[in-house]
């Protein structure tokens, strides 16, 4: 629905969202095996994100938790991200350093507790997936393009095309990609885009953001002193990505956990767990529906 415009349209995602999610919330529960009546409380997305959206879900939620007389807790998009590694078996034990790559951000966190964030490091400007589906754009790929530009990646080959590292010898924990979706625009105005072209770059490209992301990573172990590494997120969901980690943080004598693939990009479950750690610690918001379109990590409180 929203390839053809390339990126997101608020108003036909609102809309769109209101058609499915109350169909979706019977065909879920039908799946679990579960009725209403099982449930004991209802997590919800209260933001950041588009108003629009985050309303449908906040007055579905707040609606359907008055009338079944449960509690709601509104949850915060990035924290359902970070705790994401926590639905898995062996989950890692906090603390722990934890890579947030989606299309919106690109953070490093120390990672205490639930509630307990501390922003080590930002993108200055376009986060990682913003690249990739900026990338993609501009080789005439689809949206979202992390998914198109990884499988392009593949057929490419090293050595044809050098892109630049930004801020890979800086002396902080900050990325920035903008300057590489430039470099890619001036390649593609430079050669003629054929398949193999296109490969090409898309190889370079990936390259070049798992090289930042990588690094970067491991500096912020060496600086935390700590020897666990989570990773959430759209981009977490990249293949290269996560080889190149691996192999760091094994050299490291560090551990990585990821999500499995369909709990880093954009998931229910993962809002659902945040949820319900907080519900755990007696944490209940009221029937207001309330969202928040701009809500940083860092005002998060534990629970
Ligand atoms: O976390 P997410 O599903 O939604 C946000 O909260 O942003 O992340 C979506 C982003 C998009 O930019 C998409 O292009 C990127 O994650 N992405 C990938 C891959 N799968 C999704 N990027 C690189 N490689 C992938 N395999
Ligand atoms: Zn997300």
């Amino acid at each position: 629905m929203h390839a053809e415009y390339g990126g997101v349209v608020p108003e036909l995602a609102s809309r769109d969202h209101i058609r499915r999610a109350l169909p979706l919330t019977q065909h879920v529960l039908r799946a679990a095996g579960r009725t209403l009546q099982d449930i004991d409380g209802i997590a919800y997305t209260q933001g950041p994100g588009l108003a629009g959206a985050l309303l449908v879900g906040t007055s579905i939620a707040e609606s359907l938790a008055f009338t079944l007389d449960v509690p709601t807790v509104g949850v915060h998009h990035l924290e359902g991200h970070l705790l994401a590694p926590l639905l898995e078996e062996n989950p890692p034990a906090f603390p722990f350093v934890a890579l947030l790559v989606s299309g919106g951000h690109t953070q490093l966190m120390r990672v205490s507790g639930i509630g307990d964030y501390e922003l080590l490091g930002d993108t200055l400007d376009d986060a990682a997936g913003e690249a990739f589906d900026k990338t993609a754009k501009l080789l005439g790929l689809g949206y979202p393009g992390g998914p198109a530009v990884s499988k392009l990646a593949a057929l490419g080959k090293p050595g044809r095309f050098k892109l630049p590292r930004p801020l890979l010898n800086s002396d902080d924990l900050n990325f920035s990609f903008s300057g590489l979706k430039t470099a890619v625009l001036t390649l593609t105005n430079q050669h003629a885009l054929t398949d193999e072209t296109k490969a090409d770059i898309a190889y370079e490209f990936q390259e070049a953001v798992t090289e930042v992301l990588t690094a970067k990573c491991m500096a912020a172990l060496r600086e935390t002193g700590m020897d666990n590494l989570i990773v959430s997120g759209g981009v977490g969901a990249n293949a290269r990505l996560r080889e190149r980690l691996t192999q760091a943080a094994q050299r490291r004598l560090c551990k990585v956990s990821y999500p499995r693939l369909e709990f880093c990009t954009d998931n229910g479950a993962m809002i659902a767990f945040a949820g319900a750690m907080r519900m755990l610690h007696a944490q209940q918001d009221d029937y207001a529906f309330t969202v928040r379109p701009r809500w940083d990590l860092a005002e998060l409180k534990a629970p």
